[in-house]
């Protein structure tokens, strides 16, 4: 809300003002009138805008399972007949991650089963899926609490995977169990010129990162709407999606779309109980730098520049769990796509990103 506010008073108010200020200083006297009455019809607007805003339907928090467990044993408590805390485990909700075999999407995974949801780890990498599977297990053991972590190894370039991936996500999920939370983090970027770029890797980008995101997101958005319970749909979207990205022209338009439908999805989920959160994560130390050719860029070598994936996953899910319907990571990042990008003119912003690149 604060931002909201900063930012769209940074972006419209004060220019206005200024602009309107200066018009009515010269202007003849009738023009300055009407330039009075629109400003302060302007001011009516902005105030009942932030109304709107801080009254916009909202999904309620969605509470962990450990802590719902938590909750229901204390309820318990007066029947003397304690629950067995693995067994209510057993039950729990799932999680469905893609991208889960590295980086950000492994992250968030690890973050979701610590807090008490099974999860169903999808991506390429059987062997990674795997072992951060049975990882997993072993922290949830460690800590008294039963966990399923179920392994989908899927190529999401592939037309007909996310509809394959869908049905056997059901069908590993019990009756009672069915998804709760849907994590789109599986994507990559080429970093190349745009004319340079290899059909393969421009193939890979759209598949990947639009179709079978939003293929994914409607299969499981569909179930979420119908069951009426709350729910979760997380897009991994990027800062890149705040400013067109000469060398990553074609990855970072594929970021704004996903902003521009994780963020029209709230609206129309939100009524439902179902939150879509965009996540847009600034450089992150993974190797996606490595996979996407884009090593050498300027920003993956400034600390200050960069985030792990655990902070990122920690602010994501966070923010998710809360509804929050967009979430930039990082103060710097904030700027970024809060201050700098509303208020630069398209050219000099783009100019600043190259010289991060
Ligand atoms: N790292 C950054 O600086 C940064 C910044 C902003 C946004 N992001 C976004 O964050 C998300 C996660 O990236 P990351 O940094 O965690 O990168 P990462 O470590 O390279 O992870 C990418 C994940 O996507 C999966 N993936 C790639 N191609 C796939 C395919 N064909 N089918 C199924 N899964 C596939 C990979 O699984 P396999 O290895 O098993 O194929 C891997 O788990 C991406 O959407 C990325 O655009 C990253």
């Amino acid at each position: 809300m604060g931002l909201y506010v900063l930012n769209t008073a940074k972006t419209h108010v004060l220019p206005m003002y200024v602009a309107a200020s200066a018009a009515q200083f010269l202007s003849p006297f009738w023009l300055a009138k009407g330039l009075q009455l629109a400003t302060r019809s302007f001011f009516v607007l902005f105030m009942s805008s932030l109304g709107v805003h801080a009254l916009r339907n909202r999904v309620a928090p969605l509470v962990p399972p450990v802590t719902r467990q938590q909750q229901q044993q204390q309820q318990d408590a007066s029947d003397a007949q304690p629950q067995d805390a693995s067994a209510a485990a057993e039950g729990a909700p799932y999680a469905v991650v893609t991208g889960a075999s590295s980086g950000i999407g492994r992250a968030i995974a690890a973050d979701l089963a610590r807090q008490g949801w099974n999860v169903v780890l999808i991506g390429r990498n059987r062997d990674a899926l795997r072992e951060h599977a049975r990882a997993l297990k072993r922290e949830a053991r460690a800590a008294g609490r039963r966990l399923q972590a179920h392994v989908v190894e899927a190529d999401l370039a592939v037309d007909a995977t996310p509809d394959a991936v869908y049905e056997q996500v059901r069908a590993l999920c019990a009756e009672g169990t069915q998804p709760e939370i849907l994590v789109n983090s599986a994507g990559v970027a080429w970093d190349c010129e745009f004319a340079d770029l290899p059909e393969e890797r421009l193939q890979d980008m759209l598949m990947i990162n639009c179709v079978a995101t939003t293929r994914l997101t409607q299969l499981f958005a569909r179930d979420m709407k119908e069951r009426k319970a709350s729910g979760r749909i997380m897009i991994v979207s990027s800062i890149t999606a705040a400013m067109p990205n000469p060398k990553v022209a074609v990855y970072a338009a594929t970021k704004s779309y996903l902003t521009s439908l994780a963020q029209a999805l709230s609206v129309e989920l939100e009524p439902h109980g179902v939150g879509v959160t965009c996540l847009m994560p600034g450089a992150t130390y993974t190797a996606f730098q490595a996979r996407s050719n884009a090593a050498g860029a300027r920003v993956f070598k400034h600390p200050r520049l960069c985030m792990t994936p655990e902070e990122v996953a920690r602010q994501g899910v966070e923010g998710m769990l809360r509804g929050d319907s967009l979430i930039v990571t990082g103060w710097m990042n904030k700027l970024m796509v809060n201050v700098f990008e509303p208020l630069l003119p398209r050219k000099i912003g783009m100019l600043l990103v190259q010289a991060f690149w």
